[in-house]
């Protein structure tokens, strides 16, 4: 249950004094009744009207959005200088505070979740939970089978921190072109991985987190929310 200026203003973008005001006027009906205080508590399955219209879909509690990210672009709410990925959806949600659940570096591409749960994104990140990142990585130079034994059993980056095992595999003819699989989330943690062994990355994007791939029909830029089956994948993640 929420107060229904709340309901209103998140499910259609108005402020609350909006949201108020439309309600004092008599123009908001809750399951086929207008309704004229905005205290009243409503469910969220309620069939909420405004000027006769009913407000579409079901009420989501938080939304959950996957987004290709392109180059250029920051893995943060706000920054004074540089387009951030919540600037990429934010218009589509005026009332959301959404943030990026885990990071990618600025010239790094692929899929960002950008979510208000926090409490899934508190999961997600959490060393304890060892959620799977895959990236496609493009690299200055060959793989080799250093790297590939070193990656399995843990790779000691340059300041001695210890890291647990990841993968990396070949990702098609071009021996440059790799694949690599992350159970934690360290800062700069493929540049530094390759870094070990004298090998630069040239492109970086990520394919995929847990069991929910980035959707390739999204181009850089583009986005849409979680189906629920993805959701779901990433909620027993
Ligand atoms: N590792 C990196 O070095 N950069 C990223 O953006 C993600 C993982």
């Amino acid at each position: 249950m929420m107060r229904l200026d709340k309901y209103l203003s998140e499910r259609t973008g108005l402020t609350r004094s909006e949201s108020r005001k439309a309600i004092t006027k008599g123009r908001v009906a809750v399951n086929g009744v207008v309704c004229r205080k905005a205290d009243t508590q409503v469910a969220e399955d309620a069939s909420v009207a405004v000027d006769g219209s009913p407000l579409g879909g079901v009420y989501q509690k938080y939304v959950y959005i996957m987004l290709n990210k392109p180059e250029g672009v920051v893995s943060a709410s706000r920054d004074k200088r540089d387009t951030t990925v919540v600037d990429l959806v934010a218009a589509d949600f005026p009332r959301r505070a959404l943030f990026p659940a885990g990071r990618l570096d600025k010239t790094s591409t692929g899929f960002v979740l950008l979510t208000d749960d926090g409490a899934l994104a508190h999961d997600l990140l959490s060393p304890a939970h060892h959620v799977t990142k895959q990236y496609r990585v493009t690299l200055d130079t060959p793989l080799t089978e250093a790297m590939r034994a070193g990656f399995a059993a843990g790779v000691t980056l340059a300041d001695g921190q210890r890291l647990a095992p990841a993968e990396v595999e070949p990702a098609g003819e071009d021996p440059c072109e790799v694949r690599v699989r992350l159970h934690q989330g360290v800062y700069h943690q493929i540049k530094r991985m390759f870094g070990v062994y004298g090998a630069g990355v040239n492109a970086l994007h990520r394919e995929a987190i847990g069991a929910v791939a980035l959707d390739p029909a999204l181009a850089p830029g583009q986005w849409r929310e979680l189906t629920a089956a993805e959701l779901a994948a990433l909620q027993k993640a």
